[in-house]
């Protein structure tokens, strides 16, 4: 299976590609030089049929450890959280836009989103869900193909193709800045609200009043 070449976001459901056949092709990836300093390649954890995926940004100290994404204090602010929208863990998956921990965690660089992203447009392809929740910056911009900054982007769904966007801040930012979680929290009750109101099979679509043309994207 070839991953390298990938194009766009699309309407229609590609060709079934598993999961772990992804995964596969990954195997002991040394395509930037976040290999050099991982300890585990945290791949993406969860339902593989998920109607709900969540992308973080990249792997902290436990879940490079562990080789699980959102394990760590994030993790547990995530999982908190995720009742707010009707969801639990086992409901939904979870993957990171760079599969390797950056050290000290500090920001993706832009060659290792570049040498990354393919995989994540895959677990993408794969599970395609009807809603991809981007948590903070990096997650959003790949997701959405702009620069604009979450505080501008949360709040309200934005269409991406087949796939209705919910863009919100990182669950790690959220817990140093108290108004922002409770803005967290919020878009979470605004997904849950979305789930009731479109049950699965009624086509994913954003709703009228939430419905507002991107500012102008950044490629
Ligand atoms: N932060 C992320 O973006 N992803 C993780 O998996 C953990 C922390």
């Amino acid at each position: 299976m070839g991953v390298m070449h990938i194009p766009g976001h699309e309407n229609q459901r590609p060709r079934e590609v598993s999961l772990e056949e992804i995964r596969a092709v990954m195997g002991d990836c040394r395509l930037c030089e976040l290999a050099q300093t991982r300890t585990t390649l945290v791949y993406g954890v969860g339902n593989p049929r998920a109607r709900v995926m969540f992308i973080g940004e990249a792997p902290g100290k436990n879940e490079d450890l562990q080789g699980e994404p959102f394990v760590g204090r994030a993790g547990e602010n995530l999982n908190g959280i995720l009742s707010l929208a009707g969801l639990k863990r086992d409901d939904i998956y979870i993957a990171n836009v760079l599969k390797c921990r950056p050290p000290g965690n500090r920001n993706p660089k832009p060659e290792e989103v570049l040498a990354c992203s393919p995989f994540l447009r895959e677990q993408i392809r794969s599970i395609w869900p009807d809603i991809i929740v981007t948590l903070g910056n990096p997650a959003t911009h790949f997701v959405l193909k702009t620069e604009i900054g979450i505080t501008r982007l949360r709040g309200r769904f934005h269409q991406m193709g087949h796939f209705v966007v919910m863009p919100t801040f990182h669950p790690a930012a959220a817990l140093r800045n108290p108004a922002w979680q409770e803005l967290l929290e919020a878009d979470f009750r605004m997904l849950g609200d979305y789930l009731a109101r479109h049950p699965v099979g009624s086509g994913a679509q954003v709703p009228a009043e939430h419905s507002e043309a991107l500012p102008k994207a950044v490629e």
